[in-house]
């Protein structure tokens, strides 16, 4: 797991120089999300598959960017499910940008996820890691290392609200949940970005990001396995909570297609009890 680790930071820093230095155009491709590809994000898939190729615990990688499982090394333990470059329409207005990886050993499923990490692109790199049984350890880039900067923890009440989704195809159910935090004094802290979203509450002690179904996406936009499964453990481990518009445990989503998505909220425990008690789920 350790290699695994190193090969993120090198694939950070690579990654944070493309956003740095490369053209920032369209490319002549969607993805499986029927997506409009930026040449940024291909171009940091393919850092991604390179750096991996050679790390032999790494078994198969499936990427936001391509459809189905590129097959590393059959001997390997892991597969690796990863968001490229989270949030890259943001980089042409010059927002913070992301990266997100899933670390799972066997069945492609959110139990089965063992260490999750994410990379901000922001005035810094950040680096969180997760594993099971610690709290995520945050990571600062100074010049070209990664200094450990100490654990996350998340407060039981925060103050931030981070509303995803097309606010006009929202429920009312929804609509008056985002309302209640409001009415309690949260405020609005949304990039568009959910890598510095969700950093930003991780990092400021709660709050809640949500992204619901909608009556245009029903099951909201997030991806299960890049996107949603990897920061559930997160928020797990830092002492919050993720589940999805039923109170099911993000953790226990069991995919049928890599490309699956899931409505999502990720929070502290205040603010995921007032979830269940307006959205009417059962405890
Ligand atoms: P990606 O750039 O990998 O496609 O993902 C962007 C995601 C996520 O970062 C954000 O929370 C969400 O899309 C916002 O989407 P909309 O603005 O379309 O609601
Ligand atoms: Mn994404
Ligand atoms: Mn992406």
């Amino acid at each position: 797991m350790k290699t695994i680790f190193e090969t993120i930071k090198t694939i950070a820093f690579e990654i944070d120089n493309a956003i740095k230095t490369s053209d920032l155009g369209y490319s002549n491709s969607e993805n499986s999300s029927g997506e409009d590809q930026l040449k940024l994000d291909v171009q940091s898939d393919i850092i991604i598959e390179k750096a991996f190729a050679s790390v032999s615990v790494v078994k198969n990688l499936v990427s936001e960017e391509k459809e189905g499982v590129l097959e590393l090394n059959d001997l390997g333990t892991y597969t690796i499910c990863y968001d490229p470059l989270d949030g890259s329409s943001l980089v042409d207005v010059n927002l913070s940008v992301g990266s997100i990886f899933g670390i799972y050993e066997g069945e492609l499923k959110g139990s089965n996820l063992v260490a999750s990490a994410y990379v901000v692109y922001g005035p810094r790199i950040e680096l969180v890691i997760a594993e099971h049984n610690q709290k995520p350890v945050l990571y600062r880039a100074v010049g070209n290392t990664f200094k450990e900067i100490g654990t996350v923890t998340l407060g039981k009440k925060g103050k931030l609200n981070a509303p995803g989704g097309t606010q006009a195809h929202w429920s009312d159910v929804h609509k008056k949940y985002i309302d209640a935090l409001f009415s309690d004094g949260y405020r609005l802290r949304y990039s568009g970005g959910m890598v510095p979203d969700l950093h930003q509450i991780l990092l400021k002690g709660g709050g809640m990001f949500s992204y619901p179904g909608t009556t245009d996406k029903p099951n909201g936009k997030l991806r299960q396995l890049f996107e949603v499964i990897p920061f559930a453990f997160m928020y797990e481990q830092a002492g919050g909570q993720a589940i999805d518009d039923k109170g099911m445990r993000l953790m226990e989503l069991v995919p049928s297609h890599p490309h699956d998505t899931s409505p999502c909220f990720f929070g502290s425990n205040s603010e995921i009890l007032k979830l269940k008690e307006l959205y009417g789920m059962k405890n």
